[in-house]
């Protein structure tokens, strides 16, 4: 059951098949480009779309808005720490911002930075200071049926091995791993991470976004951790490592900010004076003191297990949905998200056509529902130094929004994609008419082959 109630609705944007039809071409079928007023549900992210609840938005009237060391300053400062256990805090308005930042200092040309799977702006943020992103994901990710709990790890044998051979200036590990079909990482697999890292003094940082959620499916999944408490495997997690970058427009149920936080204060004093010069003062990271507030208690309220569980049941729910439709999904479910398995949905349609586009673009005809093409091979060959190094699949992501939508939206969405794999052997392929120069998923454009 949702552990919550509307209190104030928004309509939802209706519209006819022709107009979708009309819109799709006119977004040069990339839904990134699509005007949100023509979409009916948007599962295109789940990344600062939080519905907020009442305590949030009353707690922004008494915010503090002065200019440097504002009282919500110090109250973000506080819970960061309380939740985190990290030392050092530094606002800052969105995740990849915090990576900027980030990499701007730790990084020198030539730099290897592994990880289990970097998303899209912090793959771009190593590459544009000169470092090289390996995504080292576990084989086992491979297998996108098999029901094996943590799926979204790293081979700790590639890690050895690139630690051996590259410079290292710090390794990341994303919890849980968006790129990776939005699977958990155990706390077994980032004890041994740290373990190994910390013999070679190369620091640990996680990219955070979704800590909640990946503490959640650790309760759930993971020996000796069912009769912890989400803060007590939150508190576990962030001791094995030497800092992390958040964007709170996830787990931070907040529509807008982010931070970094870290346990070195030399560090600390280096992305301080970068934040000035690119962000704003460093006790607000260009935000307002009402988004500081917001942030605060975000924090709070998804740490609540009520909160996790009507959450991540809702995703699970969708995902059998589809599976009863004979839909092919990515498994086992993650926390935020579902993954249609787009190769296996319109295997006529090659890599080079962008099946994982132009299926996102029929979901969206068929009935309003924006989601996101992820199709890694497509624009794998196309990203540049590193990115085609590890094949993965064409898939479509479905993000659910946090606190937003209903069950009866849920039951919506299935029956749609059930409607397109019914005529799936009628699409055809998309090819490229814009090729932007990097970050091209966002704003490229196609038309139909
Ligand atoms: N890291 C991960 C794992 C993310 O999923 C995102 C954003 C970022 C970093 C960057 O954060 O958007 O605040 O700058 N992901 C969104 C998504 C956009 O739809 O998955 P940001």
């Amino acid at each position: 059951m949702l552990p919550y109630k509307t209190k104030i609705c928004e309509p939802l944007p209706l519209t006819s098949r022709e107009e979708r039809e009309m819109e799709m071409a006119k977004a040069g079928y990339n839904v990134y480009s699509l005007p949100a007023e023509t979409v009916t549900i948007d599962l295109l992210s789940d990344s600062g779309t939080s519905a907020m609840s009442q305590e949030q938005w009353s707690r922004m009237i008494l915010a503090d808005e002065s200019i440097t060391y504002s009282r919500s300053y110090f109250h973000f400062v506080e819970k960061v720490k309380e939740v985190f256990g990290y030392e050092y805090v530094l606002p800052v308005h969105q995740g990849r911002s915090g990576e900027h930042i980030l990499f701007k200092v730790v990084v020198n040309e030539g730099d290897h930075l592994p990880s289990n799977g970097h998303y899209a702006t912090t793959q771009e943020n190593i590459h544009f200071h000169g470092g090289v992103a390996v995504s080292l994901l576990t084989q086992r990710a491979f297998d996108p049926h098999s029901q094996d709990s943590f799926k979204g790890e790293m081979d700790l044998d590639s890690l050895k091995s690139l630690l051996e051979k590259e410079r290292v200036p710090l390794s990341l590990l994303t919890i849980t791993n968006n790129d990776g079909a939005g699977q958990p990482v155990s706390l077994k697999h980032i004890r041994e991470v740290s373990k190994l890292l910390r013999g070679k003094r190369i620091p640990l940082f996680f990219d955070a976004c979704r800590f909640a959620e990946n503490s959640f499916l650790i309760q759930k999944k993971e020996k000796g951790y069912e009769k912890k408490t989400i803060p007590e495997i939150v508190k576990e997690t962030f001791s094995w490592g030497d800092g992390c970058f958040m964007s709170m427009k996830k787990d931070g149920l907040s529509n807008v900010g982010g931070f970094l936080a870290l346990k070195d204060g030399d560090l600390y004093e280096k992305l301080r004076s970068f934040l000035l010069l690119i962000e704003g003062f460093h006790t607000e990271g260009g935000m307002a003191g009402r988004d500081l507030e917001a942030m605060v208690l975000g924090l709070e309220e998804v740490l609540e297990e009520t909160y996790l569980t009507a959450r991540v049941e809702q995703v699970h729910r969708l995902g059998e949905r589809l599976l009863r439709s004979g839909v092919p999904v990515y498994q086992p479910f993650g926390g935020h998200a579902v993954y249609l398995l787009a190769g296996e949905f319109v295997p006529h349609i090659s890599p080079e056509e962008f099946p994982s586009e132009m299926l996102a673009s029929e979901i969206y005809v068929e009935g309003g529902i924006r989601t996101l093409p992820d199709g890694i091979k497509g624009w794998n060959k196309r990203n540049g130094p590193d990115s085609g190094s590890q094949p993965f699949f064409e898939m479509i992501r479905l993000a659910i929004p946090r606190r937003v939508y209903s069950e009866s939206h849920m039951d919506y969405v299935a029956e749609v994609i059930g409607r397109v794999y019914k005529r799936k052997e009628s699409i055809r392929g998309l090819c490229l008419t814009y090729d932007p120069p990097f970050l091209k998923h966002y704003i490229a454009r196609f038309e139909r082959i």
